[in-house]
């Protein structure tokens, strides 16, 4: 088993330059080459709106480490298939359109919309389509962007499917009622006619769906820490997730 304690000893050391592959040379002579290029991955699966995007950016900002909503993806796909008129369900143009795929496609896109949402559970459910953005997560996960020494990916099936080998996983719920509200309060402004029991009602069926599919169900990854945001604020939610990584990476140097 790769031992990460030399790598969070050099981590440590380099506290204060944590993005910038400037701090690599510190860490030089403090671990062996193979485990410097073993980057840390920090996996968030939970349902629709349980906060996990909030944690993973406040994660990913605090250690420094490069973020990837990988819901974007998916959300992406089924932004650009409903703009050419499309049926999200169609595999063949899902799958067209997933391996032409690139998140510039959609720079600037409101890709946030509940229509979005519901398309992209659709098109998730297709296993041509994660099997065409599985490579770009993994690549992330291996090789974060700008020499970051780690990555913090959010989604459905990091844990479990695309980094099975994440350093810290994490499983982020809240009780549906939370969410609804949440979600609600994202998207009253651009939509003011939508009340709180219609986005209820999509949260509950794209969980549904994203739970039973048969290609990479959302599920909770046996060793994911569950962490239930119902009653806690986000700085309590990014409180509790530090404590566990800096409990990991504690153990790592014992
Ligand atoms: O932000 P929210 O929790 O509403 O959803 P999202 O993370 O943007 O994901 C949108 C949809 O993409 C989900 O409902 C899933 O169907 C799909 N998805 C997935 O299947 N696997 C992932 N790793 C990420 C998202």
């Amino acid at each position: 088993m790769v031992s990460f304690a030399p790598y969070f000893k050099g981590l440590r050391l380099a506290r204060e330059d944590l993005v910038s592959p400037r701090s690599m040379p510190q860490m030089r002579g403090v671990m062996p080459e193979h485990v410097i290029s073993e980057p840390v991955v920090i996996a968030l699966d939970g349902p629709a709106a349980s906060g996990k995007g909030t944690l993973a950016k406040a994660i990913a900002e605090h250690y420094g480490f490069a973020y990837l909503d990988t819901g974007s993806l998916y959300r992406g796909v089924a932004y650009l298939l409903l703009r050419a008129g499309a049926d999200p369900a169609n595999a063949a143009a899902a799958e067209v359109a997933a391996r032409a795929f690139s998140l510039e496609a959609v720079e600037g896109a409101d890709i946030r919309t509940r229509e979005v949402g519901a398309a992209a559970s659709v098109v998730a459910a297709q296993p041509a389509v994660r099997q065409a953005l599985l490579d770009f997560q993994r690549d992330f996960a291996r090789r974060p962007p700008r020499g970051a020494k780690g990555a913090v990916l959010d989604g459905r099936d990091i844990g479990t499917v695309v980094c099975p080998g994440a350093t810290v996983k994490f499983f982020v719920m809240a009780s549906p009622a939370v969410r609804a509200h949440r979600r609600f309060l994202e998207l009253k402004a651009a939509r003011p006619d939508l009340s709180e029991a219609d986005v209820l009602a999509d949260l509950e069926e794209r969980d549904a769906r994203d739970a039973a599919r048969a290609d990479a169900p959302m599920a909770r990854a046996e060793d994911a820490e569950l962490l239930d945001t119902t009653h806690l604020t986000i700085e309590a939610a990014f409180a509790a997730a530090r404590r566990v990584i800096d409990g990991v990476v504690r153990r790592c140097e014992d």
